[in-house]
C-alpha cells in the first residue's frame, strides 16, 4: 500500500484565505487584529519561525509587531516587556518563542502572558480549561493535525491514537483534543518500555518526539494515519521528520510529508487564534 500524502500547505492556505477574508470584514468595522512575537537571542531556527509568522500575518492582512530582545536579557525586563503588550490595545495575541534561554523561566514568562491574549495556548488557564473541555484557545500544532485530520475525514470516535512524545506544545494537548473527540488514547514518552508494540496498535500515530526518523514502516499499523509534527535537520542539510517516511509511506493509509505537512498549519491555526482574539476583545464572540 501507497499512503496517500495528506497536504498540509493546500489545507493551511485554504484557511489562511478564510482568515483574511474574516480580516478584511473587521478591519471594514476598525479592528485590525494584532499578533506580538517575541524572539529572544538568535537562535537559527526559531529566527526562522518567527519570520515565517509575522510573514503570514502581513498577508492575511493582520498587523503583527516582532520584538527581538538580547539572549542576555534579564527575567525581570522580558516580565516587563510582556507587560506593556498585556497592556496594548493594538496587539491580541502575544506569542514568545521557545525555546528560551537557560536563565529564563518558560513558565514563569507563559503565566506573565494575559490568558487571554495567549494565542499559543500554553498558559496554565488556557491549559487547564482544555483538559477540561472548555478551550479558549487550542494550541496551535495540535489544533492544525485535529483541521488535518478532520478535513482527511478520519473517524476518531472509538479509534486507537498513540501519541509519541509528551511536551506540552505538543503531545499532551493533542491528546487532550484526540480524547474530546472520542478517541482512546495512549501517550508514550523517552521512557515506553515497549514503544513499536504501542505504535502498531495505533489506527492514528501522532509523532512528535524531534528525534529524526525513529519511528519506522515496520512500528505502523497498516492503514493507520500518521502524523509526523518533527521538523530535524540532517548534516546532509536535508529536512526530515519524526517518521521514516519511506517506509511508513508503504503501510499507512495516509501520512503527513515533512515539510509540507504539519508545519504550515500550526502558523494557519496561529492565525485564526489571533484574529478570535481580535473578536473576543471586541465582544463579537464568547
Ligand atoms: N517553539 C516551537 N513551537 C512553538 C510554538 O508553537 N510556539 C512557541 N511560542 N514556540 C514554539
Amino acid at each position: 500500500m501507497t499512503a496517500r500524502i495528506i497536504d498540509g500547505k493546500l489545507l493551511s492556505n485554504a484557511i489562511k484565505e478564510e482568515v483574511a477574508q474574516r480580516v478584511a470584514t473587521l478591519k471594514t468595522n476598525g479592528l485590525t487584529p494584532g499578533l506580538a512575537v517575541v524572539l529572544v537571542g538568535e537562535d537559527p531556527a526559531s529566527s526562522v519561525y518567527v519570520r515565517n509568522k509575522a510573514a503570514a500575518c502581513e498577508k492575511a492582512g493582520l498587523h503583527s509587531e516582532v520584538i527581538r530582545l538580547q539572549a542576555d536579557i534579564t527575567e525581570t525586563a522580558l516580565l516587563d516587556v510582556v507587560r506593556g503588550l498585556n497592556a496594548n490595545p493594538r496587539i491580541h495575541g502575544i506569542l514568545v518563542q521557545l525555546p528560551l534561554p537557560a536563565h529564563l523561566d518558560a513558565a514563569k514568562v507563559i503565566e506573565t502572558i494575559a490568558a487571554d491574549k495567549d494565542v499559543d495556548g500554553f498558559h496554565i488557564s488556557n491549559a487547564g480549561l482544555l483538559m477540561t473541555g472548555q478551550p479558549l484557545f487550542r494550541p496551535c500544532t495540535p489544533y492544525g493535525i485535529m483541521k488535518m485530520l478532520e478535513s482527511e475525514g478520519v473517524a476518531l470516535r472509538g479509534a486507537e491514537a498513540v501519541v509519541v512524545g509528551a511536551s506540552n506544545i505538543v503531545g499532551k494537548p493533542m491528546a487532550m483534543l484526540l480524547l474530546a473527540a472520542g478517541a482512546t488514547v495512549t501517550i508514550c514518552n523517552s521512557k515506553t518500555r515497549d514503544l513499536p508494540a504501542q505504535t502498531r496498535r495505533a489506527d492514528v500515530l501522532v509523532v512528535a518526539t524531534g528525534r529524526p526518523e525513529m519511528i519506522t514502516g515496520d512500528m505502523v499499523k497498516p492503514g493507520a494515519v500518521v502524523i509526523d509534527v518533527g521538523i530535524n535537520r540532517l548534516p546532509d542539510g536535508r529536512l526530515t521528520g519524526d517518521v521514516e517516511f519511506a517506509s511508513a509511506s508503504q503501510v499507512a493509509s495516509a501520512i503527513t510529508p515533512v515539510p509540507g505537512g504539519v508545519g504550515p498549519m500550526t502558523i494557519a491555526m496561529l492565525l485564526v487564534n489571533t484574529l478570535e482574539a481580535a473578536e473576543r476583545s471586541a465582544g463579537l464572540r464568547v
